[in-house]
């Protein structure tokens, strides 16, 4: 029988998610796994571990030949980036839970894999605790995956919870989202959606072959979700989260956006609450499958790096199948979106810009229309996020370019304009 191959851990990073795992491979002995030195920034800062494991110098662990695994959890995305490089270059196997650099640097990633044959595995980096990324890797043939539809930002999930459920300001909840460990140490990476938009552009890459920078994928956060609309969605039995999609539309590519959107509420998504994060992945013959687990936090994206270091023992990388053996899926941008704006003043609006207006209600303070958009009309222009404009997609928001003549030619004929 193969015995598993001994692995010695150089771990960078001791913060949230560094010491999780320091504490979640001290309770699983049976991994016979060690980590013999971590290297950190601040060697002021008081550790949870014997002072003789930190150092501050980088070298130590990437030009240590008994080091064969480096394990990289650092929110520093260049020196990441450097880190990660030099281990692979050095005949290391690596892994991270660094999305920001992965998904900015996915080219020189992909690249650096192919070129040294090691593995670099990155589980962590998207939706923390459920095992996502190696379902698609492993699982679903493109051919066969005709949307996902997920909650990928844990912070964000919790703020719109802590919100709306129990009534708390988005401050506070804020504040309470940092104090627990969920967000990034700059928050605006959170609230704004780059973190989720981040996970996105590495999951098109394990889901579709995809490899597209997140600057290309349209997306926003929750910054400038209102009250008002939290009870315009309760009002229509809707929840409002921040969902990442993709869809393949008729001509083969892939839609895919990061954008708050209504959910209804007997929904799978509509389920996942606080720092949870929950995946709805459609496919041919299958029809619906939903995971659900915690997407941030010390213990729960430990577990996520700690089945990456359990799967380097038998020598596991991810093929990129999708990228490798099958044509590569490119991102859609000739499709239709129906959207609910809320705004405080009309001349904010671009209305020509809409292909049709269902609904408009002018008649309190707080304005907002429900029509149908381009895509183009959003990733090139910026009205929909400034001025105090809110966009929220509708529940089915996604229009096939095919569908667009029919659907708007129904709707004009309920509205009785023909
Ligand atoms: N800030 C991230 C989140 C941490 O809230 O989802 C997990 O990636």
């Amino acid at each position: 029988m193969e015995t598993h191959k001994q692995l010695t851990i150089g771990l960078f990073g001791f913060g949230v998610v560094g010491e999780g795992l320091y504490k979640v491979l001290q309770q699983t002995p049976s991994l016979r796994t060690s980590i013999k030195k971590v290297c950190i920034k601040n060697p002021t800062k008081p550790r949870n571990a014997p002072a003789s494991l930190f150092t501050t110098e980088k070298e130590e662990l990437l030009q240590d030949e008994e080091i064969n695994v480096i394990v990289e959890v650092i929110d520093d995305a260049n020196a990441a980036f450097e880190i990660v490089s030099t281990a692979l270059r050095n005949g290391k196997s690596v892994v991270s839970a660094s999305k920001k650099m992965i998904a900015e640097h996915l080219p020189e990633i992909l690249e650096l894999q192919q070129e040294t044959g090691l593995p670099f595995l990155c589980e962590a980096a998207a939706c923390a605790s459920i095992p996502v990324i190696r379902n698609l890797e492993e699982y679903y043939d493109n051919d066969l995956l005709h949307s996902i539809k997920a909650i990928v930002n844990g912070s964000t999930n919790f703020i719109l919870t802590k919100m709306f459920e129990d009534k708390l300001s988005f401050q506070a909840a804020l504040l309470l989202a940092q104090q627990l460990g969920f967000a990034e140490s700059n928050p605006k990476l959170d609230v704004e959606g780059y973190d989720a938009v981040n996970k996105w552009a590495i999951l098109l890459n394990h889901a579709y072959g995809i490899v597209e920078h997140p600057d290309n994928v349209l997306f926003n956060g929750i910054q400038n979700i209102q009250l008002s609309d939290a009870l315009v969605a309760k009002e229509k039995h809707l929840d409002i989260k921040l969902i990442a999609q993709a869809k393949k539309m008729s001509n083969g590519e892939v839609a895919a956006f990061v954008l708050p959107q209504f959910v209804k509420l007997d929904e799978p998504l509509s389920f996942v609450k606080n720092e949870y994060n929950g995946v709805v992945i459609e496919s041919g013959f299958a029809d619906k499958q939903f995971f659900y687990g915690k997407g941030a936090g010390s213990f729960p994206t430990a577990s996520a790096v700690l089945s990456d270091i359990s799967a380097l023992r038998y020598n596991y990388r991810y093929e990129y199948k999708k990228l490798y053996h099958h044509k590569p899926l490119e991102l859609a941008t000739d499709f239709y979106l129906k959207v609910y704006v809320s705004f405080d003043d009309w001349k904010y609006i671009p209305r020509e810009d809409f292909e049709w207006i269902e609904e408009w209600h002018a008649e309190a303070d707080r304005k907002y229309l429900v029509g149908v958009l381009h895509v183009k009309q959003l990733s090139g222009s910026n009205w929909w996020r400034e001025n105090g404009v809110s966009l929220v997609l509708t529940a089915d928001a996604v229009i096939d370019n095919i569908d667009i003549v029919h659907l708007k030619k129904r709707s004009l004929e309920l509205a009785g304009v023909i």
